[in-house]
């Protein structure tokens, strides 16, 4: 897979969705990134699945579902009807992630788990074999705007030898705090995509954007 985008809207305006889905679309985009926040496990709360199911209509682009919520393994079932991809935090089901792993991929989507800044990238050795992504957080769960937390580069040599260890496939997306500044740096340290939020939702040439963060 060539090196990824994936938009996030939550910095849009959400009245404007369609405009959003549009843009992204026509810069060149592959993924758009639903955030979404239940209100405990991160203190915002932004849209549940039947928002994404009414935007599945507007694009072609694959649905990369970012749940930072508690208790997914209760809730996910919602949200296997539009997304293609649905992550989950490790920090929402330190245990046993494998019964909601298996229960993703029967739904025929892939599966990623997202780790926080501070959680150490060794927690995913049981789970590196059984996941297509890692959704590595660049800064705290729960806002869009924040500054690139700058341990994620190391996070990502360990985590791309963790993946050669292992022979595990799954590809790495940087989440949070990605701009044209930044990607290619996370790039040459492992990233295999990158989440692009505030960056892409002002940018003024979008497509330029794109095709900056896409060429190393
Ligand atoms: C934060 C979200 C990120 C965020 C990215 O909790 O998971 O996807 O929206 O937005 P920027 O690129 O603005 O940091
Ligand atoms: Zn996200």
């Amino acid at each position: 897979m060539e090196f990824y985008t994936t938009i996030s809207i939550l910095s849009s305006d959400f009245s404007e969705v369609k405009k959003t889905l549009r843009e992204a679309e026509e810069a060149g985009a592959a993924m758009i990134h639903w955030d979404v926040m239940d209100g405990c496990f991160v203190p915002n709360l932004t849209f549940g699945a039947k928002f994404i199911d009414d935007c599945r209509k507007h694009t072609g682009l694959i649905f990369d579902t970012h749940l930072m919520i508690t208790s997914p393994q209760t809730k996910v079932a919602p949200f296997l009807n539009s997304s293609d991809i649905v992550t989950f935090h490790y920090e929402a089901i330190p245990a046993g992630a494998e019964n909601l792993i298996k229960e993703i991929h029967l739904a025929g989507k892939k599966v990623g788990i997202s780790i926080n800044p501070s959680t150490d990238p060794v927690v995913l050795h049981p789970y590196l074999t059984k996941l297509d992504f890692v959704l590595l957080m660049a800064v705290e769960p729960g806002r869009g705007g924040q500054k690139l937390n700058e341990n994620v580069y190391e996070r990502l040599k360990i985590l791309t030898e963790m993946r050669r260890q292992a022979n595990a496939l799954f590809s790495i997306t940087v989440d949070g705090g990605v701009d044209g500044n930044n990607a290619t740096a996370l790039r040459q340290s492992g990233a295999d995509g990158v989440v692009l939020g505030t960056s892409f939702v002002n940018a003024h040439d979008k497509k330029k954007l794109i095709e900056t963060v896409s060429v190393i």
